[in-house]
């Protein structure tokens, strides 16, 4: 079995955990997330989204995250923008890298925002015209590509036509996202095998919720197909442990844990990850939801 022997982890704990975080969070606590995961070795972090404070007010502060971050040469500093007023937010913000997404559920297109797929990528054409005019890398992220809150069932072909409108955009890399995490190994594969029909191995990356606890099992799948790029979240930060269908990330410390366990490389040091993942959840006022974390700060503790 060929596994990679380096991987590459993008901690996408300040965007995509923190997003769903309803008590307010200052950008203090967000600004010195971002320091601590740069510090633990990330090239790659996903720092906030320019989108409408009305859908995500939890997320208006990023022009001052961004601004107050300190920088290390080399890291990737990405944001999440769905059009062309958050574009301008991430092109001012000096974003390195922009994220844009789309749905592989016709269902889930038209249930959330009213159009077909086809029509959701479009919108994203002047982004993606604009991005790389201005030299900003761009990575989408399919969403529901392992199942649907209104469809159920999502096809891999229904994954692989999302990939091809998001090739023809020039978007550079893509994210298989299992967003309500019901993806099981197997189907993971399947998704992923569809879209290396239109993207090559290294343009491709994981990016699993945990659900259902499937999580590690499903980047352990995507590691069987060569997959060398995952997103994750420090602290399994992402949904709430309060609400029903809490649905975090896969924790950065538990796919650290399996990384390292299997020789593959991240340059990250997964004791400062554990410790910041310990410290972000003291803040948030709860537990984190990371096994490998917790188990490893409770050795920490014990000794
Ligand atoms: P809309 O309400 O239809 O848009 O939302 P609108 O154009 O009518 O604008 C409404 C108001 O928002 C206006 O303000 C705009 O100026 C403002 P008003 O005139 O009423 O005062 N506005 C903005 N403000 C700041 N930044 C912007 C922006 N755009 C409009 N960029 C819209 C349409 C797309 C804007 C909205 O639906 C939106 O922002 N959606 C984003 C929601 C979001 O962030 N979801 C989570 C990210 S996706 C995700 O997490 C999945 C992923 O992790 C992968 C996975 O796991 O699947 C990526
Ligand atoms: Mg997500």
């Amino acid at each position: 079995m060929n596994l990679p022997a380096r991987v590459q982890i993008v901690d996408v704990g300040p965007r995509d955990g923190l997003q769903n975080e309803k008590q307010p969070i200052a950008a203090d606590v967000k600004v010195e997330l971002v320091d601590r995961l740069t510090d633990a070795g990330f090239a790659a972090i996903e720092v906030t989204s320019f989108v409408s404070p009305k859908w995500v007010l939890q997320m208006a502060d990023g022009t001052e995250v961004m601004a107050r971050i300190r920088r290390k040469p080399g890291v990737v500093y990405s944001v999440l923008v769905p059009n062309m007023k958050g574009f301008e937010g991430a092109l001012a913000a000096r974003a390195d890298e922009i994220v844009i997404f789309g749905a592989a559920s016709e269902a889930f297109s038209q249930r959330n925002i009213n159009c077909s797929i086809a029509e959701s990528i479009e919108r994203f054409r002047p982004v993606c015209d604009a991005a790389r005019a201005a030299g900003i890398a761009i990575r989408g992220a399919i969403s529901c590509a392992l199942g649907c809150p209104y469809q159920g069932e999502v096809e891999p072909p229904a994954v692989a036509y999302v990939a091809r409108l998001m090739k023809e955009l020039g978007t550079q890399h893509v994210g298989v996202a299992d967003t309500i995490g019901v993806g099981t190994p197997h189907k993971v594969q399947a998704a992923l095998e569809a879209v290396l029909g239109v993207y090559e191995l290294p343009k491709v990356s994981g990016h699993f919720h945990d659900t259902y606890g499937m999580g590690v099992a499903n980047t352990y799948a995507a590691l069987e197909l060569g997959i060398a790029s995952f997103d994750t979240s420090v602290a399994g930060l992402g949904g709430c442990p309060y609400a029903k269908g809490a649905t975090g990330n896969v924790a950065t410390e538990d796919v650290l844990y399996l990384l390292r366990g299997l020789d593959i490389d991240t340059g990250i040091d997964l004791d400062k990850v554990v410790a910041t993942g310990q410290w972000i959840s003291g803040v948030l006022g709860r537990r984190a939801f990371a096994r490998a974390g917790n188990a490893i700060a409770a050795k920490a503790a014990a000794t």
